[in-house]
């Protein structure tokens, strides 16, 4: 998918996914292994695939269209480094297409990308900065827009919304950087009530990093400083003694459900 390619008018070639991945988040390695997946499921039939990884300081390179490069495999993460590929800009406005960045002069096309199917998890990819840039680029892109994009990855935000809603959450309370160093008691005045156990979790951070369950308010210090490792933000949380339950929504930008074999379009 390196190679040079000639704008083909859309309609009369596969639609052109480009699945994006990695970034620059602590999930960086479960995203990739979320592209393996992806990888593996597409069907390649109906979809031409172009594999673009994120390197952890946010480099975008053409990737290996190899999901078992992109597995977790006993003790390996998986990682995109810059060598993986050609750099490419992620970015040109109106066109809807992607340059190769590399020696050449002017920079090689890489090809019309019709969709973009974002597997970041995240901040730096889940949390609605990606797809402000798809927005902004005019392309076409996979899953929610920027403001449930961004709300989803705020734990906090996330539970003033629903609430906002009369949708109940588990009590909880936040504590802002800075807060437990300038204000331990404050803090822990405000997380007794919660009761025991607790969780503490970073506010913008997923795959439970850095999330501990606290059963003994002496270990609420060590379980503020992990959850502090990934962000500054924290959340201090009741137990709650529940099943969880994952739902996928599958649907438009106008709400209606694509239609089976419809161009991948939808955003
Ligand atoms: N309030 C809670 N009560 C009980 N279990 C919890 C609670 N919060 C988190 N957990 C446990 O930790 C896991 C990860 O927490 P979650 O809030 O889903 O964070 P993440 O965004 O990392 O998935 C949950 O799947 C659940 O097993
Ligand atoms: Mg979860």
């Amino acid at each position: 998918m390196a190679s040079t390619q000639p704008a083909t008018p859309a309609s009369s070639r596969k639609p052109r996914v480009m699945v994006l991945f990695g970034g620059r988040s602590g999930e960086h390695a479960i995203s990739c292994a979320t592209a393996a997946g992806v990888l593996r499921a597409i069907d390649r039939d109906r979809y031409d695939v172009v594999p673009v990884g994120i390197t952890r300081d946010g480099r975008w390179v053409v990737a290996a269209d190899e999901p078992e490069r992109w597995e977790i495999t006993a003790g390996q993460l998986p990682e995109v480094v810059a060598s993986d590929g050609e750099v490419v800009v992620p970015l040109s406005v109106g066109d809807r297409r992607l340059r190769v960045l590399d020696a050449l002069e002017p920079p090689r096309e890489l090809g019309e990308v019709d969709v973009v199917f974002p597997l970041l998890h995240g901040p730096f990819g889940e949390d609605g900065t990606l797809q402000g840039l798809f927005e902004l680029a005019d392309l076409h892109y996979v899953g929610a827009g920027v403001l449930a994009s961004a709300v989803g990855m705020d734990k906090h935000y996330m539970k003033l919304v629903l609430a906002g809603q009369g949708i109940p959450v588990a009590p909880y309370t936040v504590v802002q950087p800075g807060e437990w160093e300038r204000d331990p008691e404050g803090v822990r005045a405000r997380v007794e009530p919660l009761g025991l156990p607790l969780f503490v979790k970073p506010a913008r951070a997923g795959s439970s990093l850095g999330i501990s369950r606290v059963d003994d308010l002496d270990d609420l210090a060590a379980a503020l400083t992990e959850a502090q490792r990934h962000d500054p933000k924290v959340l201090v949380e009741s137990g709650v003694d529940g099943r969880e339950i994952e739902c996928a929504v599958l649907g438009s930008r106008d709400g209606e459900r694509p239609a089976r074999r419809s161009r991948a379009r939808s955003r």
